[in-house]
């Protein structure tokens, strides 16, 4: 295997947090909005740094990346490391071991990781390896390519040196059991499809990196791949702009290129908030009247600023900086 391949990268900057829930641990710092939109790219240092942003509550997953931030590690190591968190934990039904399989009753696992330089590398149906992400890395730092599939990604990780694991645990394969007798193919807003970890950090040097890893839609078709190991769509991080990272129906996100949308509209100058609304209300158009779906984004710009949005309410992220650990509230398109 030979060199990574790099990608060119870019730019940028924003403000003003979301609400906090009750569960925040320490109040966030609220950031004033000094920066001169228009050109982005001329702010080069983040002002709030280090930070770590996840997609949902998974508290656990910014605390062991905030654990490696603040002690001066890399972005790409704490977002690495914080996701590994979640694609182990087996009652986390959503990502990496115990998640929920598809309608054959495999287990499927997509994710992808993204550097300050533009480097990323991803995996897409891959089967039997508890951390997708760290196969994604070395895809990334060990091959010419970005993306490797089923088989052939599985097999470049037993290279590798990852262990073969049954991912379908008793739980799962329970509710998978119970699903067969009525094979209903629903989605469930903020529960089948809260399927993914996007996380995007900030470390001290102001460099971001992005990991997205996931198990999937439950009871998916055989052979489906979401958005989140498709650079762009779940993931899409910009060291000079900014990053950007999608959960919910992955179909959706796709059709817009969600993850690079909100990078681009943070490069135009929308703060992240701006640009994660934004983002939502371009789904939305295409789908005008569908409320059956739920899509949550989540965004950091250069500077440490946050945002979030999503169609239906239910969608929280946990954040931690200096100032502590907290899980924040985003608003929706739709209202209760
Ligand atoms: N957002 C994850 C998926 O659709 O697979």
């Amino acid at each position: 295997m030979t060199a990574q391949i790099r990608l060119p990268m870019k730019r940028r900057q924003f403000l003003k947090n979301a609400p906090l829930s009750a569960a925040g641990l320490l109040s966030v710092p609220v950031f004033a909005n000094y920066q001169d939109r228009k050109d982005p790219t001329s702010v080069t240092k983040s002002l709030i740094k280090p930070l770590v942003v996840c997609t949902w509550n998974f508290k656990n997953a910014t605390a062991k990346a905030w654990e490696i931030l603040s002690n001066h590690g890399t972005s790409l190591d704490a977002v690495e490391q914080g996701v590994m968190v979640e694609e182990a934990d087996p009652t986390n039904e959503t990502v990496g071991l115990g998640g929920r399989p598809d309608r054959d009753g495999n287990v499927t696992l997509d994710a992808c990781i993204m550097d300050k330089d533009g480097n990323c590398g991803s995996v897409v149906y891959l089967q039997n390896i508890v951390h997708p992400i760290s196969v994604a890395r070395k895809v990334m730092e060990l091959t010419p390519h970005i993306i490797l599939a089923g088989k052939g990604a599985e097999q470049f990780a037993y290279e590798n040196g990852f262990k073969k694991t049954n991912l379908l645990t008793e739980s799962t394969k329970k509710q998978y059991e119970a699903w067969k007798t009525t094979s209903t193919y629903e989605t469930i807003i903020n529960i089948e499809n809260h399927d993914t970890i996007g996380m995007l950090a900030i470390d001290g040097n102001g460099d971001l990196a992005g990991a997205c890893t996931t198990s999937g839609m439950a009871y998916k078709m055989a052979g489906r791949v979401g958005d989140s190991p498709i650079i762009g769509a779940g993931l899409f991080v910009d060291n000079e702009v900014g990053g950007a990272t999608a959960t919910g129906v992955g179909e959706e996100v796709i059709k817009t290129v969600g993850s690079f949308l909100i990078v681009e509209l943070m490069r135009q100058g929308k703060s992240p908030q701006e640009a994660c609304e934004e983002g939502v209300r371009r789904i939305m158009k295409k789908n005008q009247g569908r409320t059956d779906f739920q899509i949550g984004f989540l965004a950091i710009n250069k500077q440490g600023e946050t945002g979030g949005y999503c169609v239906h309410p239910g969608f929280t992220y946990s954040q931690f900086t200096n100032q502590g650990q907290t899980e924040q509230t985003v608003e929706s398109y739709y209202k209760k």
